[in-house]
Parts: C-alpha cells; structure tokens; sequence
C-alpha cells in the first residue's frame, strides 16, 4: 500500500502495484472489462463464470429464466452437487492431502482435517442421514457450534440433496422450535453442548425443550455430536448419537445430483414485520457466486490460509466457510471460540499460529478488539506477528473510519488492501465491495459492485438520483445467488424485495445508501426499515416487541428502537409500558432484568435490549401511531427538535428519556 494521499478529499488508499498484479482481477481497467462485458451480454457473462467454476453433471442450456418474475431462475436445465463442488472434484484435482480445515476449539486445541478426509466425513455423514430415512428434498435443522461436524453436516445434506437449516446456537429453544416448524424438518443435528469463552453452554437441552413447545411433530430424529460428553436428556426412540449413526456406514457416497434449482439451503433472517423469513438459496446460482467471490473479492490463491470469524449460524459462515472457500480447494480455518478468550488477543495469536493470509471479520469484533488493546498492551496486535497477513475483510455492518485506519494500520501493518464488503443473507454472495488489486479504497465506503451486479441508488419512484445524494439502494437485474423466495411465503417475498413502488422491477435492499459525488463509490447509510443491526446481527424491532408485549403479565405495550453504540454499531432500547404503575430505582431494575430475561428466552441472547424505559404511555399522534423517530432521539439522549404538535402527549418524552 503507498498510504493515503494527503492532497486528496475523500482519503483514498491504493492497493500496491505487486497486489495488484498478482491479483485475479488486476487493475480497474480489468474490473471495467468485466463490467462492459455483463453490460454487453448479461447472460453469456454469468454463464462463462458458471461454466468456468461449478462443474456440472449436466450442462446447463438456460442461463436466466425471467418468465415468472420476480421468481428468477438461473442454469435451471443444468444439473450439479455442490459437495462434490467442494469436496471430490478437489481430490481429482490431486488436493486429496491439502489442508481444508484447520480447526481450534475454544480451549485451543487444534485438529486438521485433508480434502479426502473431509470427503470421507461427509459421506459417512451423508449415509448416516440416508440411513435415518432422510432423501433429497427434506429439510435437516443444524444447531450446533462451529466445528467440522458443522461443516460436514451442511455439506452432507448438500450431498443428497437435503436442504439444510442452520440455526445459530445463540437462539433460544422458541426460535428453534419455530425454525423447526416452518421448515417442517425431519431431522435435527445438534452436540450435547458447545463450548465458548471456557463455559459449556446447552444445545441438545435446548432442542428437547424446543420439541416440546409443539409444533414439531416432523422432527422424527435427532442426531447428536459428543462434545464435551456431558449428561444428556435422551430419548431412545428418537435421539441417536452421532457416532452410533455413523458406525459402519461407508467413506463414500455417491451424490445427488439436483437441479441447479433445487434449495440448497434456507436461513431464518429478521425482516421489518412479522417473524423471521426463511430465505431460500438455490444450488447453482449461489455456488457460483460463493466460489466467484472467494476468488476475486478475497483473490484466494493456493497456498493461502483463509479465515472468517463468521459463525456458521450466519450467512458469511455459509458462504465463505462452508461452500466458497472449499469450492476453490482452499484452506481455512474453522474457530469454536470467542474473540475474547483467554483474552482480547486470541484473533492476533490464531493468525500468527496459522499463519492466516486473509483475515475476514466484523466491525463489531475491531471495535471491542481496539477497547480491549488500548487498555492492555498485552493484547495490542503489535505484540504478535502478524506478516503473514495480505488482504483484510469487513461484513456485516458499516465500518466507521477510526476503526478501518486502526484495523489497517495495527492488524494489515498499513500494507494489506481491506475489502469492505457490502451484502445479505439474501444476496447469497458480495454485491458491494473493494477488489484488493483494483478498488482504491475509502475508509467507510463499500466502493463499487462486484462485476456483474447493477446496484444504484434510487428516490422513492424508483429513478435514480444523482451521485452525492441519498436515497435507497436497490439492484436492477437479477443475480445468480439473489433469494429465491421466502419459504412457504412467496406473497411476502414479492412484497418485500420487489415492491410495487418500484413496478416489481428493482430489487430491494433495505438500505439507504449514498454514491460520492467523484467517484461514485457507494456508502450505506443505514437500514430504512425496523430493522437493527446490533454486532453485525440483524434483528427486527417488531420481533423484539412482540417478545416483549408477551410477557402478557407485565407488559401493556412497547416500542423497540435502536441508538448508536460505539461498540455493538446499534444498540436495542427499548421503551415499555407496564400493567401496573411506572417503576424506579431497584424495583425498576429487576422488572427489566425480568423482561430481558424474557426476550432472551423469547429470541435468545442477542436481543436483549441494552436500554429498557419505563414511561406510562409512548408517545403517540393523535389517531394513535407510535412516533418512532421521536423514540429514536429519546433513546439517544437528544433534546427532541422535531415538530411535537402532533403529539397526543408530549409530555411522556421527558419521562421516557430519564433513566431509572
Ligand atoms: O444493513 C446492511 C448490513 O447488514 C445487512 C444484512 O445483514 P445480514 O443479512 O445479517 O447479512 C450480514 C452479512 C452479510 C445489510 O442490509 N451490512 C452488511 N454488510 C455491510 C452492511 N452495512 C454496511 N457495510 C457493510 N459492509
């Protein structure tokens, strides 16, 4: 890296011209090339890529289907797998001893496992899920921590064509229950526990207690990892443990081959209203954009070590643990812990051990990292060595500038590009982001699209506004690995992601953006719906009021909004009314330690709100709507400027804004 220009508004820093030349997109007038390309034949680009990439069993013929839309269909005729994607085609390619994984459990322990091997896993694993009655179509829930079981699990549903549900084991057993339900799973995967931070958490627990709030009647088999080999509840007509699944079964099994349409998983994501959605992701469209994606947003070459700290609870662990890296023969490593544990230096120690080459993780986790550095030195990235690193990733949530020169500057030693990568769970892939031996990059900024995909930023009609001013980001034609539909729920779908404000033509983010008056580089401004972004974790607002407004013995009504917080991004405030008088002092700390408590049972964990205040009423118009925004201002401590005329009762902000 050359450093930032000092002349120049906005700073911008140039990738080096050795990164650029080993890169597998080396400079802009290749990223442009790419771009004129998708532009002058839409189709023919994305099935170059799709041929050049995925192997298929059978050929596709069709690239892009648009005759139902906005229910796309890409490569429908063609035919694949996507674990022989990536496992068994790496072990043609003579990759059978390369490292796939390397493993740390929380405790530090390290396990390798080698393409055959984790061929062999999987295909044990596979037969096992066969031999439990399960067949291409089914739904499979995973809830397990992260671990090669975890990884081979997804990849062994992919293999006979099960489509899998992870649920992130931070969930509560109601979560669980309903993910159970609306997937309608006939199998669930779970440990006996997992491990994080040095405390042994329940998972199987949670599952039993999630099957008997009801509604899982199709859930016939649970299957259990030994984790910590701790006293379990079993059931002998329905429980098994994994290695009894697993005995005798064999090292090989011949894969599924589906349709490139065919649902290769769905994952439970918050949206404004209403419960969680499934999205459904299908085989070859995403594969393509999982493995496209490793190789030039993060430019995987051969002899690198790969690392995303995501869970695989979460769509980047999907992505870029499970099926990106793993399509392109890399090697990664997989990490059970905790950033934090022993201490704030783990990240720093695991990349010196491994000697990660590209390193790829949240905001949220730099930020609480720099806290945790600036207040003892021990674990100040500066202690370890970290040349090993090349190329930095960010997801999840806006990066602010402070933490982005901190992240380049301590952890990428001021050389090492950093991609900023803007997407969803419903994009399957990166949609907005750097390309380390192109983008000159903006601290804060995403950049520009990944070739081939046409984001802008559009006015509530739909037309595009001029660069430097704000409006709502949208993509403009389909992509390979976009959502397919909403499981069970195609009506919301349409509804959600191609609006009738926008004649059902343009895709629909949820996020605001704004493109740099020069450069055209695109910044997200933030959701424009109720959803929160709290550590990189979306969450509803609606989702955590209904939780809250549950609590039926307590709770008359609540409003959920999110403030600023320099650690989490965003954090949950809540503003609740009770059934009984406004409480203060301790009476009013333990009824929110009560309600919290509630909502962690309700969602899990990471909904818990960091704010909770009382008032006797929320401020509301006159015809009875809830003023969010004037919420917003109380939850960050602002004098309210905003025009409160229309207000029932003005008064109540004042009370909703002291604290107890
Ligand atoms: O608001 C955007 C934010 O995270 C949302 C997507 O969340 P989720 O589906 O959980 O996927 C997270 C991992 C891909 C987006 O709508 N977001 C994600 N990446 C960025 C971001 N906001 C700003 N910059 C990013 N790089």
């Amino acid at each position: 890296m050359s450093g930032a220009e000092t002349t120049q508004e906005p700073k911008l820093y140039h990738p080096s011209e050795a990164t650029v030349a080993a890169a597998h997109v080396s400079g802009m007038e290749a990223y442009q090339k790419l771009c004129a390309e998708a532009e002058a034949d839409y189709e023919g680009y994305w099935a170059r890529l799709a041929r050049d990439l995925i192997s298929w069993k059978t050929p596709f013929t069709k690239v892009l289907n648009q005759d139902n839309a906005p229910f796309f269909k890409w490569f429908e005729d063609g035919t694949l797998n996507a674990s022989y994607n990536c496992l068994d085609r790496n072990v043609e390619r003579g990759l059978g001893d390369k490292t796939a994984i390397i493993f740390e459990a929380d405790g530090g322990e390290v396990t390798k496992v080698t393409y055959s091997e984790l061929l062999a896993r999987t295909c044990r694993l596979a037969n096992a899920l066969k031999a439990q009655g399960v067949k291409k179509g089914d739904r499979v829930v995973i809830y397990i921590s992260m671990s090669i079981d975890g990884v081979a699990a997804m990849q062994a549903c992919a293999r006979i064509g099960a489509t899998h549900s992870v649920v992130f084991g931070g969930f509560s057993a109601q979560s669980l229950r309903d993910r159970i339900e609306d997937t309608q799973a006939k199998v669930i995967i779970t440990a006996d526990q997992q491990v994080r931070g040095g405390k042994s958490l329940p998972l199987k627990a949670i599952v039993d207690e999630a099957l008997t709030l009801g509604g899982c009647d199709s859930a016939q088999k649970v299957l259990i990892v030994k984790r910590t080999g701790a006293e379990v509840g079993f059931n002998p007509e329905r429980d098994v443990w994994m290695d009894d699944a697993l005995a005798g079964q064999s090292d090989s099994c011949e894969p599924e081959w589906v349709e490139a349409e065919h649902p290769l998983f769905l994952l439970y994501t918050s949206g404004s209203t209403g419960k969680p959605k499934g999205v459904q992701h299908s085989t070859g469209g995403y594969l393509l954009h999982a493995a496209l994606t490793t190789k030039w947003t993060f430019d995987l070459k051969a002899d690198d070590v790969f690392w995303c700290t995501a869970d695989i609870g979460w769509v980047t662990g999907h992505t870029y643990i499970t099926y990106g890296p793993l399509a392109l023969g890399g090697t990664e490593i997989v990490f059970e812990g905790v950033p934090t544990y022993p201490d704030a230096g783990r990240f720093w120690k695991m990349i010196q051990d491994h000697k990660v080459s590209i390193f790829y993780t949240a905001p949220t986790a730099i930020r609480s990292l720099i806290k945790a550095a600036e207040g003892n030195e021990a674990v100040h990235p500066k202690q370890y060595d970290l040349s090993s690193l090349r190329l930095l990733g960010s997801v999840g949530e806006p990066i602010n500038p402070a933490a982005w020169e901190w992240y380049h500057q301590h952890v990428g030693g001021g050389r090492c590009p950093i991609v900023d990568t803007f997407w969803q769970t419903e994009t399957g892939g990166h949609m907005i982001t750097p390309l380390p031996g192109v983008t000159p990059m903006v601290p804060g900024s995403c950049t520009l699209p990944f070739p081939g995909i046409q984001a802008a930023v559009v006015d509530e009609t739909g037309k595009e506004v001029p660069w430097g001013q704000g409006g709502i980001l949208v993509v403009k034609k389909p992509w390979p690995s976009m959502i397919r539909t909403i499981w069970g729920d195609p009506e919301r779908f349409k509804k959600s992601y191609y609006p009738e404000d926008f004649k059902g033509q343009l895709y629909l983010a949820g996020d605001g953006a704004i493109r740099d008056a020069k450069t055209g580089y695109f910044t997200i401004t933030g959701r424009i719906d109720d959803v929160l972004n709290v550590s990189g974790h979306r969450m509803g607002t609606m989702e955590i009021e209904s939780a809250l407004v549950s609590c039926t013995e307590l709770v008359a009504e609540a409003a959920v909004v999110g403030r600023p917080d320099d650690t989490t991004g965003e954090a949950i405030c809540a503003f609740v009314v009770l059934k009984r008088p406004r409480p203060s002092g301790d009476e009013a700390k333990a009824i929110a330690k009560q309600l919290r408590d509630h909502i962690s049972k309700e969602i899990g964990p990471i909904a818990k709100p960091k704010d909770i205040r009382f008032g006797d009423n929320l401020p509301k118009t006159r015809s009875g709507k809830i003023m969010r925004r004037l919420l917003r201002s109380v939850a960050k401590g602002e004098a309210v400027t905003q025009d409160t005329s229309t207000l029932e009762n003005p008064a109540i902000l004042e009370q909703l804004g002291q604290a107890y």
